[in-house]
C-alpha cells in the first residue's frame, strides 16, 4: 500500500527525558524501512521556525539508544506560540517539503503540533518526560530512568544520614506532578513523602510518622518531598522545629533527567517511534501514542489533552499504609 505522507520531520520538545533519542532512532529507522524520508529538527519549534535541520539516516542514528539528553536538542519557544512563529514554522515545513512531523515531548509539544496541524500537516506526538504526568497514557518515556536516577542517590544519602543520626529531606522533580516522589518513596521505603496533589497536614503527615519511627528504634528518617509542593528547605525547617533533628537538604534537580536511559525506557521509546511513523504511514493525524497496560494505543491529540492524570490512589494508599499514616 502506498504511504499516506513521504518526508518526516522529527523533533524533542520541552524538557528533556531519556529516552528520547531512542525514540529518535525509531521513528529514523522505521521511516526508513516503510520508504519514507525522515529529517531531524533540532532545538524544537524553535528550529522549525529557523529552519535549523540535521541529516539523519539509518547509520547516523547508531549507538544513541544508550545516551541521554537528545541528539537534536530541546527547546521550549515563546515564538511558536505566536501567529507569527506558526507562520514561520509551516513556511519551514513547506521549503523542506515536509508532509508530516514527529513530536517527542509533553503536553506543551502535542499543543504545538495541533497549529501545525490546522495547516495540514499531518502530525503524531510522542509523550517523553520524566513527570509520567500526560494523562491518556500510562507510561512517559523517560520516567523509569528518572526514578532509578533518585534511588540511587537516595539510597546513597541514607548512608551518610544514618551514620549522622539524621534527617534527610529530598526535593525530586515533579512542578505539577506527584508520581515520580510518590513512587521513589515507596522505593525506598521513605519516612513520609509528600506530592502536590495532596493538602499536606505536617503534623499528620510528617512529624508522626518521624515520631512513630524514632520510637520504633530509627535514628535517621527519609522525607521525600515533590518539587511542586514547595521549598524542601521549609519543610526542613518544620521538621527541625518540632523535632530538633539534625535535617539536611538535598535537591536533586536536573540530574534526575540526565544518565543512560535503562531498558524500559529505550523499549517504550523503540515502540512508540515505530507506532508514531505506522500511523502517519497509514493516513492517520493528530495522534499521541500511548501506552495502557501491555497495549500501545492512540487517541486524539485534543481530546489526548482534554483528560485529566491524577495520583493513582493505589499507590497513595500503599504509601500511607507503609509510612504509617493514620488518616
Ligand atoms: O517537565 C519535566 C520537568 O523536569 C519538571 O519536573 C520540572 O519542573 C521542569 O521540567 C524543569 O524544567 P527546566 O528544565 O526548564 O528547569
Amino acid at each position: 500500500m502506498e504511504n499516506a505522507v513521504h518526508r518526516i520531520g522529527v523533533f524533542t520538545s520541552g524538557g528533556d527525558a531519556p529516552g528520547m533519542n531512542a525514540a529518535i532512532r525509531s521513528v529514523v529507522r522505521t521511516s526508513q524501512h516503510m520508504g519514507i524520508e525522515c529529517v531531524g529538527i533540532q532545538r524544537g519549534y524553535h528550529g522549525l521556525i529557523n529552519g535549523d535541520i540535521a541529516k539523519l539516516d539509518f547509520e547516523s542514528v547508531s549507538d544513541i539508544t544508550r545516551r541521554g539528553g537528545t541528539i537534536l536538542y530541546s527547546a521550549r519557544s515563546e515564538e511558536f506560540k505566536t501567529e507569527e512563529g506558526q507562520k514561520k514554522a509551516i513556511a519551514t515545513c513547506k521549503l523542506l517539503g515536509l508532509d508530516a512531523v514527529v513530536g517527542i515531548g509533553g503536553d506543551g509539544t502535542f499543543n504545538g503540533l495541533l497549529a501545525l496541524a490546522k495547516h495540514g500537516i499531518s502530525v503524531v506526538g510522542i509523550p517523553g518526560t520524566i513527570d509520567n504526568d500526560i494523562a491518556c497514557t500510562s507510561y512517559t518515556i523517560g520516567y523509569d530512568t528518572a526514578c532509578n536516577t533518585a534511588l540511587e542517590s537516595i539510597d546513597r544519602l541514607r548512608d551518610t544520614m544514618q551514620a549522622h543520626e539524621r534527617c534527610s529531606v529530598v526535593e525530586v522533580m515533579g512542578h505539577r506532578a506527584g508520581h515520580l516522589a510518590l513512587n521513589v518513596g515507596i522505593s525506598c521505603g521513605a519516612t513520609a513523602v509528600l506530592v502536590p496533589e495532596k493538602k499536606v497536614d505536617y503534623e499528620r503527615d510528617v512529624i508522626e510518622p518521624i515520631r512513630r519511627a524514632r520510637l520504633g528504634g530509627r535514628t535517621h528518617f527519609m522525607i521525600i518531598v515533590a518539587e511542586g509542593v514547595g521549598s524542601a528547605y521549609q519543610v526542613a525547617e518544620k521538621i527541625m522545629e518540632a523535632t530538633s533533628l539534625d535535617t539536611r537538604v538535598t535537591v536533586l534537580g536536573h540530574v534526575q533527567r540526565g544518565g543512560s536511559p535503562t531498558a524500559r525506557d529505550r523499549t517504550v521509546a523503540a515502540y512508540m517511534g515505530y507506532e508514531a511513523v505506522r500511523l502517519l504511514a497509514a493516513g492517520k493525524t493528530c495522534r499521541v501514542v500511548a501506552l495502557q497496560g501491555d497495549t500501545y494505543v492512540d487517541y486524539d491529540i485534543t481530546e489526548a489533552l482534554s483528560m485529566k492524570k491524577g495520583l493513582d490512589e493505589q499507590t497513595y494508599t500503599l504509601m500511607r499504609a507503609l509510612t504509617g499514616v493514620q488518616e
